[in-house]
């Protein structure tokens, strides 16, 4: 960690978390968190850990980056046959992490995953280098592979396939947007004197309560 960071880290903690600070919905403080982390020159700020669970109940987790944050929610892209994809239809209630350790920040969200429209898809599809957009064909993300080889010549295949022109998105590749449900800020504070603020909606307002460290 750079001297900075350490720096910038003990000024987060200085200056706590107060409701005074606090904005009335959580998604304009997700962004300014992310766009100081950001600014703060972490790199993949916007790295978070999305939680699932299968039909049996069991809990898995993996990192995705977020590609949007706003009212509606949190945006990340995957391949919609991948194993959290199964587990979100069945069950769509996920968890969402992102951590800042040497900012001495975290923040929890739990919400509702959908998927984002064909149009807003598309959009970030296109916006992908060409590689990434390949092996979005060429990985049928979260299945065995008989060995590296396979992939590597099914993006030979692709690469082969759409040389000429643009490369579609596929139908199995796009957006959830999990929709902020229950959202809490955690700072870190001197002596363990940590600052926990929660937002919980309820009949479509914001309520904000502190939560002991
Ligand atoms: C820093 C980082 C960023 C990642 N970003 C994404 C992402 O945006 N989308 C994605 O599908 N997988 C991403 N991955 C890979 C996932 O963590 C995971 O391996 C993959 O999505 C398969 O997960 P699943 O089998 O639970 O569906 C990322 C991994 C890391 C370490």
């Amino acid at each position: 960690m750079t001297n900075d960071l350490r720096e910038l880290g003990r000024q987060f903690q200085q200056a706590g978390l107060s409701e005074r600070d606090a904005p009335a919905e959580p998604a304009s403080l997700i962004n300014t968190w992310l766009t100081q982390a950001t600014d703060a020159g972490i790199y993949l700020a916007n790295a978070t850990v999305v939680a699932t669970v299968d039909a049996d109940g069991n809990p898995t987790s993996r990192t995705v980056l977020l590609k949007d944050v706003g009212g509606r929610g949190l945006v990340f892209y995957t391949n919609y046959e991948s194993r959290k994809a199964r587990d979100i239809a069945g069950d769509p209630r996920v968890a969402c992490l992102l951590v800042w350790p040497g900012l001495s920040r975290q923040i929890r969200v739990n919400g509702l995953a959908a998927r984002v429209s064909v149009e807003e898809s598309d959009l970030y599809f296109a916006s992908r280098e060409r590689g990434a957009q390949i092996e979005a064909w060429a990985s049928d993300q979260s299945t065995t592979i008989p060995d590296r080889e396979t992939l590597e010549e099914r993006f030979r295949h692709y690469e082969r396939k759409f040389a000429q022109g643009r490369v579609p998105r596929p139908a199995h590749w796009g957006g959830y947007r999990v929709s902020l449900e229950a959202v809490e800020f955690w700072q870190g504070r001197p002596d363990r004197m940590h600052d926990r603020l929660l937002y919980e909606k309820s009949n479509g307002a914001w309520h904000v309560s502190r939560l002991a460290p």
